[in-house]
């Protein structure tokens, strides 16, 4: 009889965000004459802009004729998009990343959930708290968490690194060394981020330690201040300590779409074998590449008409999250992100938890968010809501909340 894989017991509930669907999805059925306005997941409400539709009806077009038709893409993916990925993300900021280095993908998620596939069982796992759900689950899927405490919220075999208003949202140096430090910056939930320097600081204490930082960069497009990095890659030393994960769901809409890739430099070598090859050697093995339709989308990303139009769309949202980060503000909230990040991270009122203040603002001005301690339980007594709705409804959610 078949015996299942026993690590997928031990999750507690349903993915964070399947069970915010539910529980809205329940509430709208009840409520039908409610019009919800959804702040919750950070989905994308844009339309793709111009010239990336443009050259999605080409490839669409090329797919339909004999001479000009592709059928499996190659194994990291065709080289016109990692040449335009290595020139415009690596080169332009003077990181010396190759194209035979780039793996494209379908995004950043299943590449920040695969990842963990290239570790040995034992290997410890440090991880920010809050921290985006996938590095978790992932990691107990694989049997590395060892088992949840219900009462702390806590897995016995991960580092917790507490990321909250007293330490200003900073990851500090856990007091155990790790195998393996998963970074999101600018940071998904809390929207904040770290200059440059402390970046600096993560990778030489990775290098110190023999230790892998996966560093997930899917919100980079995002960053406005100066002195922060755009790529881990931007420090010194991080070719024999990173692999980069970025997406392209965010920068451009593609949440529908699927698109990402990941870097992984050569001279990743750890335990005597090339991170490069393993990895290579699983994308070979279980993957078949991001569409060619999909690829070119992603190469009109960088093109001309393509970067303008984007940088107008990430302005689009961050002029939302100037209003909800004003908006929150002037109702009396503490608050912080929506300055390099499409998030903003607010503390509940009074003595709320988090989840409490979800249904209180779904029931109360029928605007969802995200609970904090769905990101980890120092997100307890915090609240998420994401720049990525439209213009109309953050205006209409945030005068709602200011009339509660
Ligand atoms: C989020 O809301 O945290 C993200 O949209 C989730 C994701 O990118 O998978």
């Amino acid at each position: 009889m078949l015996k299942v894989n026993d690590n997928y017991k031990k999750l507690p509930g349903s993915y964070l965000f399947s069970t915010i669907g539910k529980k809205v999805g329940a509430y709208a059925k009840e409520n039908p004459d409610k019009e919800i306005i959804r702040l919750g997941i950070g989905d994308v409400t844009q339309p793709i802009a111009g010239a990336i539709i443009e050259a999605m009806h080409q490839a669409v077009d090329e797919m339909g004729q004999a001479e000009t038709f592709h059928g499996y893409a190659p194994d990291l993916g065709y080289e016109f998009l990692r040449n335009a990925i290595v020139e415009h993300d690596y080169k332009a900021r003077g990181c010396d990343i190759s194209a035979d280095e780039i793996f494209v993908s379908d995004g950043a998620k299943s590449d920040s959930a695969n990842i963990q596939e290239l570790f040995a069982k034992d290997s410890r796992i440090a991880v920010c708290d809050p921290v985006y759900p996938v590095y978790v689950d992932s990691n107990v899927m694989a049997g590395r968490a060892g088992t949840y405490d219900e009462k702390t919220g806590m897995w016995s075999n991960l580092i917790y690194m507490p990321c909250v208003m007293e330490n200003d949202f900073v990851p500090e140096f856990p007091g155990e060394t790790p195998d393996v430090i998963y970074l999101c910056l600018p940071n998904n939930p809390t929207g904040t981020t770290i200059p440059k320097a402390k970046l600096q600081e993560w990778v030489d204490y990775a290098n110190r330690n023999g230790a892998l930082i996966i560093y997930d960069g899917a919100y980079e497009a995002y960053i406005s201040r100066e002195d922060v990095a755009h790529s881990i890659y931007e420090c010194d030393g991080a070719r024999t300590c990173a692999i980069e994960l970025k997406s392209f769901s965010k920068n451009a809409g593609f949440t529908g779409v699927r698109l990402g890739y990941a870097v992984v430099p050569k001279e990743l070598m750890f335990d005597n074998i090339s991170l490069h090859h393993m990895w290579a050697r699983r994308h070979g093995t279980k993957y078949n590449g991001a569409p060619y339709i999909i690829q070119r989308a992603g190469e009109a990303v960088y093109s001309p008409a393509g970067k303008a139009q984007l940088k107008e769309q990430v302005a689009y949202y961050m002029r939302n999250a100037k209003v909800i980060y004003e908006g929150l503000k002037e109702a009396g909230y503490t608050v912080f992100g929506g300055v390099d990040a499409p998030y903003i991270w607010l503390k509940t009122p009074g003595k709320m938890t988090s989840w409490e203040f979800f249904d209180f603002l779904l029931e109360k001005a029928n605007v969802v968010g995200t609970p904090g301690a769905g990101f980890g339980p120092s997100g307890e007594g915090y609240f998420r809501l994401t720049a990525f709705g439209s213009y109309e409804n953050t205006r209409a959610a945030l005068a709602r909340i200011q009339a509660l």
